[in-house]
This record gives C-alpha cells, structure tokens and sequence, in this order.
C-alpha cells in the first residue's frame, strides 16, 4: 500500500496552476452519452474516479480516446444499457448517468449506489424527481431497473438543493418533451459547466448558478469542445497548505469567484490574500487565528468538500474553532487521525470544537476519506519530525500527483510502497 512519508516544518513558496474540477469533468462525462455525437473534452485532470467513468462509457460501447488532458467520446456506437456493478461500486457518483441514460435511450439498469466513507449517499430526491418525469424504476436485489416511454418535462420542487439530484435530472430532462423547471436547485459552479456543455451540444438549459433552472427538451445535437472549469476544491487545499505552513504560493488558472467562501474563511485566520481574476496569491500568517465558527453549506457557502483542510489549519489556530458540518453527517473521521498527532478536537454530532495547539507532531495515520487524507497530509507538513499517512488511494481519487506539486512547492514529502 503506498504512503506519503512528510517531514514537516518546511513553508511552502512558489506556483503552480490548478487543473480542472473532478466534480465537473464526472457529470459531464456521463453527459456526453446523451447526444449521439463526439465530444472532446479539455482540461480533464489525470484520476481514477475519471478512470472509471472512461471505463463505463467503453463498456456501454462509445469510442473513448485519451490524450494527455483531452478525452474525446463517441457516443454513437452506444449499444448496452447496463452499468457495470463493480464500477458503480468504486465510484458512487456514476449514478448520474442514470439520467443521461434515460434521456438517450429510454433505459438503465445500474447498482443501487449504497453508502461510502463519507456516510450515506441516499438518492430518493434523484428517484422521486425521475418518477415524476415519467421514468418506470424498480428495486430489485440492489439493481436499479429503470425505463420509460418518453420522460415528460416536470416542475420539480426539490427538498435539498442536492448537485447530484440537480445534475441527474437536468441530464433526463435534456430529450424530455416540453419544459423542466428545477427549484430548490444547486447553485455550484459544477452545474454552470454541465449547463455550458450542454448548450453547446444543443440543449437548452437556462439558471444553473441559480436556484431556479429550467430544461426545454430537444432531440437534435451536434459535435461539441469544451474545456472544464478549475477545480476549486484543489485550489482551496493548495490555499490552506500556503497558509498553514505560513508559506507564500501563487495559484493560476482558478476561478476566484468560485473561491470566495474560502477567500473569507481563510483570511478570518489572518491569512493574506490577493486575488485577480484567474490568479491568486496566499501568505500565511506568523501565527493563525481561530474561527468562531465554520458552518458547511451548499454553494455559495462554505463547501463540505474544505472542512477537513479546515479543521487541520484550525487545529494549530490560536484559540478556540467550532466547525459545524452541515451536509454530510458522519464527515469528521479525520478528527481521530488528526488527534493522534496531538490536536485537541471533540466532536458532537454534527459539530466539532477545535481548540489550537501550539504544535502537532508527526504519527501514523490512516486517509479514510479523499479530503480526510489531504487534510491529514497538510496537518504533516507543519508536524514536528515525520508523518506517515496511509490509504492514500482515497487522496489520489481527486488530487493528481498531490506530494509532488507539494513537493515542487518546497514541501518534504514522498511517496512509498
Ligand atoms: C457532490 C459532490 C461531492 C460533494 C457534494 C457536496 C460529485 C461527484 N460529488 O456530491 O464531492 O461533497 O456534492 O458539495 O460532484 N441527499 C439526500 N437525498 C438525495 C441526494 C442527496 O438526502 O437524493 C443529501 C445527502 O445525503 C447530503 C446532501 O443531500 O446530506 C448533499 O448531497 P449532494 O449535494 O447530493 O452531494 P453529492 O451530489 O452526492
């Protein structure tokens, strides 16, 4: 099993470019069955969980071709309707293409996706939503069995503005007849994307970024190119190793609109940010500040996916922190790795209260969860003396080469077997 082995203390300095959002390049992957066309998709960063999707869309029979950044699919030789189980069990999100699914051939047998590490994953707002469309789905044995005769567009009042919900019905209503409107919807930059591609094969989406977005059914589509928005989950654990190590980095190719909550957090921390339209420069202080308190949202607010990073800052803060994670219910099994090398955390529920440490020292912990890990590999690079983390499968699902982009920034990490 490999290892990232970091010898902390050092400041990270330097530049380094953001590739782009694994949760864009998901979606719109399983996007590109829809159309009957080719798509070439640019900026796609190197990962497994791009991986899988790759090897579902060959296994329902579109040409896919990667290189380098660039993955062009072929969906036209489309000629199977089943998910692989084993796929659908390595990666959860590939339920979106159950409405992809249904908007180009009626029909989609996929895995019941389960729970994973970061706590139940259900999708009754997916199925309530795709029923209400007209799609037929059964559950049988841990299958999904779903078809319909021709979706209908719906107005759909969601109960959470959940992404993936949000995501998997504008893809069913895209072929549907007549008119979607999605309300209650997610607001992330994620859905603005999947809405660009999709405008630019031909459909017809209009609000993603806001909470009303509706679908007007089509059925003609073309060829189309498109480049993924920068991830900005990346951007933000690359922001936190600045500022953690109190370190002095350059970010290109962001978004900074997509980072404000971030932007915000951090310099309550006193954390010195300058940011200009693709490019942002972040120095950590001499000594960190606690946040009186850190609260998890959808988009606009402060995103799940950084409360991890958050909390390993946080725990080398001045002061007292309460974090309270609103979205996933069981996302702090990073609090006990992070414990082991010496920070004060207590969890209560779905709240945590972080009381600053002067210093943590190096241990062997173990990645439970992909930002769990890379938050335990930024809480490394300020330990005294070595870390050891462990799983960092979980890291590598949505960081490309993580310790050396960390590495080329001054960091002492490596990796082993
Ligand atoms: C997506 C992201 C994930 C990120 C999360 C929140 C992808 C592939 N994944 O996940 O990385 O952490 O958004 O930004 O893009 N819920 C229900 N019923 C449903 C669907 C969701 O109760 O049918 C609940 C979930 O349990 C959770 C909340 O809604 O508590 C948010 O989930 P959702 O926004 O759907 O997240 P994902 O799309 O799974």
């Amino acid at each position: 099993m490999e290892k990232y082995i970091i010898n902390g203390g050092n400041k990270l300095s330097g530049e380094t470019s953001v590739l782009g959002a694994k949760n864009s390049v998901l979606p719109i992957l399983a996007a590109t069955v829809i159309g009957n066309n080719r798509s070439t998709i640019l900026n796609i960063p190197n990962l497994r969980d791009v991986e899988i999707m790759e090897h579902i869309l060959l296994s329902l029979g579109c040409i896919v071709e990667r290189i380098g950044n660039t993955i062009m699919v072929d969906s036209r030789p489309l000629n199977s309707i089943v998910i692989p189980e084993d796929l659908v069990r390595e990666m959860r999100s590939s339920i979106i293409l159950m409405g992809a699914m249904l908007s180009r051939v009626k029909e989609v047998v996929i895995t019941y996706p389960g729970g994973c590490e970061i706590g139940p994953r259900p999708i009754d707002l997916h199925l309530k939503a795709l029923r209400h469309m007209g799609a037929e789905i059964e559950e049988s044995y841990g299958q999904l069995y779903c078809k319909t005769n021709g979706l209908k567009g719906a107005d759909i009042q969601l109960d959470y503005p959940s992404v993936g919900a949000t995501e998997n019905i504008i893809l069913a209503a895209v072929t549907a007849s007549g008119i979607t409107v999605i309300r209650n919807a997610a607001r992330e930059p994620e859905i603005i994307d999947l809405q660009n591609y999709l405008n630019k094969l031909g459909a017809r989406v209009s609000g993603a970024g806001t909470s009303v977005i509706t679908i007007e059914g089509v059925k003609e589509f073309k060829d189309v190119t498109h480049t993924i928005i920068p991830d900005r989950i990346v951007a933000g654990t690359l922001m936190v190793a600045s500022a953690i190590t109190g370190g002095d980095i350059i970010l290109k190719n962001v978004i900074v609109d997509h980072l404000l909550s971030i932007i915000a957090k951090l310099r309550e921390t006193g954390t010195l940010i300058y940011a200009n339209e693709n490019t942002i420069k972040v120095s950590g202080p001499k000594k960190l500040n606690s946040i009186e308190m850190l609260q998890t949202l959808p988009y606009p607010g402060f995103p799940t996916d950084m409360q991890a990073q958050l909390m390993a800052l946080l725990s080398v803060a001045n002061g007292t922190s309460i974090i309270c994670e609103t979205v996933f219910e069981n996302r702090y099994k990073h609090a006990e790795e992070l414990t082991r090398m010496g920070a004060n955390i207590k969890i209560f529920g779905r709240v945590a209260v972080v009381k600053g440490v002067k210093e943590l020292t190096g241990a062997k912990v173990t990645a439970k969860d992909l930002r769990g890990g890379a938050a335990l590999t930024l809480a490394g690079l300020v330990s005294r003396g070595t870390t050891e983390v462990s799983q960092i499968f979980h890291i590598e699902r949505g960081y490309e080469n993580f310790h050396t982009i960390l590495q080329n920034l001054g960091a002492n990490i490596v990796k082993t077997n």
